[in-house]
């Protein structure tokens, strides 16, 4: 029977190596990003999670797949994400806005359209971030929306109490992908330096977390838990 992960943001970074480790065991694997997937194998169902419309439109299309593949089990990863740099005191609302819709409410909408045909054994699991439970400058709206994941995650699992279907909130810590590298601004010197801010000295490979997200999807004890994957990192 068909396995499915469909996930979002796996047209690069952890989302990609995600996408490749589940097409390895065998799951077909959707991406919902404005970009292809790189991983050959993959469908894409390309599109914009900022806008409603396009948001309303890949949920109708991700459900149609569902049903008619009849999967034996779903795994939804809710991986996109848009990190500004802004703070407390100049962040706008259109930013704020576009913010919250790609990181926050694209994935009640995917929630609440996939859920409903989603069989026991599936699993959501939601990638936050460090910055889900604690707090940078100059990320403010990054910040704000990682921690209403953690708010998600753990309303989602009180509320799916019986249906077989479980949850996680997946928190790397500094993983070498675009989106960190482009909040450095692609800088050395400051790779090096975030380097040196966990227990290993190294930036995470993203295949690390991709190898966590499957794990966690097959084991459904860890339902409601946050998983902190960030190889120990310094606590100022
Ligand atoms: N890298 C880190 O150090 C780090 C640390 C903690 C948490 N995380 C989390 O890990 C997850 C993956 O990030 P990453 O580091 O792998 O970054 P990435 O390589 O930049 O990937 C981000 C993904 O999000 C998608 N995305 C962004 N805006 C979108 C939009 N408007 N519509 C549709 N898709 C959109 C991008 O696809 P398109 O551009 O093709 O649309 C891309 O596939 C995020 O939730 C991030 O917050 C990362």
């Amino acid at each position: 029977m068909t396995r499915i992960a469909i996930i979002t943001g796996a047209s690069s970074g952890i989302g990609a190596a995600t996408a490749e480790h589940f097409l390895q065991q065998g799951f077909s694997v959707i991406n919902v990003s404005r970009r292809p997937c790189p991983v050959s194998g993959v469908e894409n169902h390309c599109g914009d999670l900022a806008t409603s419309d396009a948001v309303m439109a890949l949920a109708q299309g991700l459900v149609s797949v569902v049903k008619t593949e009849q999967p034996s089990e779903v795994c939804l990863i809710h991986n996109a994400a848009l990190m500004l740099k802004d703070n407390a005191e100049n962040c706008s609302d259109d930013s704020f806005e576009r913010a919250f819709h790609i990181n926050v409410s694209a994935i009640n909408t995917l929630n609440r359209h996939l859920i409903p045909v989603m069989p026991q054994s599936s699993s959501i699991q939601f990638i936050g971030s460090t910055l889900s439970e604690k707090a940078v400058g100059g990320a403010f709206s990054y910040v704000v929306t990682k921690h209403a994941q953690l708010g998600m995650m753990r309303a989602t699992t009180q509320d799916l109490m019986g249906r077989g279907i479980h949850t996680a909130l997946i928190c790397p810590g500094f993983t070498d992908t675009e989106m960190l590298r482009g909040h450095v601004g692609n800088d050395e010197t400051i790779l090096a330096d975030i380097s040196k801010m966990n227990s290993f000295g190294r930036l995470i490979d993203p295949n690390e977390i991709a190898r966590l997200v499957i794990w966690s999807h097959h084991n459904p004890v860890i339902n409601g838990s946050v998983l902190h994957a960030n190889l120990g990192q310094l606590e100022h």
